[in-house]
């Protein structure tokens, strides 16, 4: 698939500018991107598969400190997007990134990692469809 879905976080929105520009200097283009205060929620329902893990409320919690800029993302002619996305994240663990990667360079530790990318197509279509309508991206997955 040659789509992934990313958000940069409240704690990172400061570096907005420049975490475009590496995204499109990375090679990926933006098909569509608008910023929301998101609410609890939201949050919950989307980060639904880490319920059960400890640190689950407080990162909630983190994602509703303010305004998040929500994207969509492609590669012109591009497979495994979301996977070669992840690669210019770097390591969820900021701590453990490698130089120049986005998380490296834009985020703190694991709780403040700056930016969100899907793990796999899957959850792409599922993290593309949660907030943004087949008409916003001109992408039908489904009935949106
Ligand atoms: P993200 O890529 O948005 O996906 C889930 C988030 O959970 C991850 O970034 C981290 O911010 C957070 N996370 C993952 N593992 C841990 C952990 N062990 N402790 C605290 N937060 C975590």
């Amino acid at each position: 698939m040659n789509t992934t879905f990313s958000l940069i976080k409240p704690s990172a929105m400061n570096h907005c500018e420049e975490i475009l520009m590496a995204i499109k200097t990375g090679g990926f283009s933006i098909l569509a991107m608008k910023s929301q205060h998101l609410t609890l929620s939201q949050v919950k329902k989307f980060y639904k598969e880490h319920a059960e893990r400890s640190f689950f409320e407080p990162m909630c919690e983190r994602l509703t400190l303010g305004p998040v800029l929500l994207m969509a993302l492609y590669e012109h002619n591009g497979t495994d997007t979301p996977l070669r996305f992840r690669a210019l994240l770097g390591a969820t663990n900021p701590k453990d990134a490698a130089p120049g990667t986005l998380r490296q360079l834009f985020g703190v530790d694991l709780d403040f990692n700056a930016i969100h990318g899907s793990d796999s197509d899957i959850s792409a279509i599922r993290e593309l469809s949660f907030f943004f309508s087949g008409i916003e991206t001109g992408l039908l997955f489904n009935d949106s």
